[in-house]
């Protein structure tokens, strides 16, 4: 008998009926022992057609006689049983079945891959088989190496250096597909890849969410890897700020305006940690979001200033299937919270078309988008401005190169978002 762990999910019909039918088909099944079954979570499509619907996943550890290709044949069994129909890849269905794994084996047949290709993107995979069996995620995230200390990093990349491009991607992990985003670009223009894993307590302020801000290394391994990092660095927070430590820095200008001017003292932590990653890593090319403008912007100024030998990369921002910017932050909302916030690209969106058709007052521009927020429950405004996108100072009307940024909160989260003119 092999152990298999297999992926469960639904978007159409009782979903939970249909997940919970699939797992009595699997107990009747001949040759199949359900061993466990995970809660069922919600999760938004993953590669559907815009306007599908959400999906309710889980999974089951089983026991099984019976071998992969044979296996497979009973779930597809199973889920036509269940009306599942044959019908195109990604495409709402009444149930899906997949093996995640069989036993220690490798799979490669056209119609059959083992361990499943995509799981170690996938939170609605990942979550669900952490539950069941956390030992299996504790592994996959232990494939990619993870250096703690400061000495051991520069020693690795030392080598590396010699006649490797280095490209690095920071972040304070709970990774999401915009991350991902970076950490691709950076593998795909360099022969390392770097990602670095650390909350900076330096970047919050007082009042602000450093002790809940999300945190999960063991996903955020996993994501990293399967995106192609090559190394995570995760400093501990006394080896980055020891209790004698004394240096800042500070970019002037473009750190008075947006969020600047509301969160004081943000981007000196910002620049100070990004200027101590690129000291420890000294890579070619750093990554960054159009989500977080101005940071990229005072980053980019912090390098050129200090004559720093790197180049600055900034990639689009990517967007959940409504439009809201993926941000590890989206993880606080609640649902009614959640779909209210898809009004910021919304009303980014319709300054746009209102913009191209002729206005180009900030105000009215300005006044449209407020309107449109407030309408929402849960919204309270914390700032919306038109800036030059080069000197982030406020502009009267669109004209040249602009930028149209906003901080909203929705309940108790505050989320940004930017376009550019
Ligand atoms: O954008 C972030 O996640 C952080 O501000 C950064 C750049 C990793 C610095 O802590």
């Amino acid at each position: 008998m092999a152990t298999c762990y297999l992926g469960l999910g639904s978007n159409v019909g009782n979903k939970k009926k249909n997940i919970l039918l699939a797992v009595k088909y699997l107990q009747k099944s001949k040759g199949i022992k359900v061993e466990k079954v995970s809660r069922l979570y919600e999760s938004s499509p993953c590669g559907c057609p815009a306007g599908s619907p959400d999906f309710l996943n889980g999974a089951a550890k089983i026991r099984t006689s019976l071998a992969p290709l044979a296996l497979l044949k009973e779930l597809k069994n199973i889920e036509r049983c269940l009306g599942r129909k044959k019908a195109k890849r990604f495409f709402p269905r009444p149930i899906d079945i997949d093996i995640l794994f069989y036993a220690n084996k490798k799979v490669n047949l056209p119609n059959l891959k083992i361990p499943h290709p995509r799981l170690k993107m996938r939170d609605f995979v990942l979550t669900p088989l952490k539950e069941i069996s956390p030992g299996i995620i504790k592994k996959i995230a232990s494939e990619v190496k993870t250096i703690k200390d400061i000495p051991s990093m520069r020693a690795f990349l030392a080598h590396a250096r010699k006649n490797m491009s280095i490209g690095f991607v920071p972040t304070m992990g709970y990774l999401h597909d915009g991350h991902i985003s970076l950490i691709r670009q950076a593998k795909k223009e360099n022969d390392v890849c770097v990602v670095s894993v650390f909350v900076n307590p330096l970047q919050f302020g007082p009042k602000e969410d450093f002790k809940k801000y999300p945190r999960d290394l063991e996903r955020d391994s996993i994501k990293a890897q399967s995106a192609g990092c090559d190394v995570i660095f995760v400093p501990e927070e006394r080896q980055m700020y020891p209790d004698s430590y004394c240096t800042y820095v500070n970019v002037d200008k473009l750190t008075g305006t947006l969020c600047g001017a509301s969160r004081p003292g943000h981007f000196k932590g910002v620049a100070t940690v990004v200027c101590k990653l690129f000291n420890i890593i000294q890579p070619d090319v750093a990554y960054f979001g159009q989500k977080d403008y101005q940071q990229a912007l005072v980053i980019k100024a912090m390098a050129k200033d200090l004559n720093m030998p790197l180049k600055i990369s900034i990639m689009p921002t990517v967007r959940e299937a409504d439009g809201l910017a993926m941000s590890s932050r989206n993880s606080y909302l609640n649902l009614s919270e959640r779909a209210e916030a898809a009004v910021l690209y919304q009303s980014l969106q319709q300054a746009r078309k209102n913009i191209f058709s002729g206005e180009k007052s900030s105000k009215a521009i300005i006044g449209d988008i407020r309107k449109a927020i407030l309408k929402k429950k849960s919204a309270k405004i914390d700032y919306i401005a038109v800036a030059d996108a080069d000197t982030l100072e406020s502009r009267d009307s669109v004209h040249g190169k602009a930028l149209i940024a906003l901080a909203a909160w929705f309940g108790k989260t505050r989320l940004i978002d930017n376009i550019l003119l």
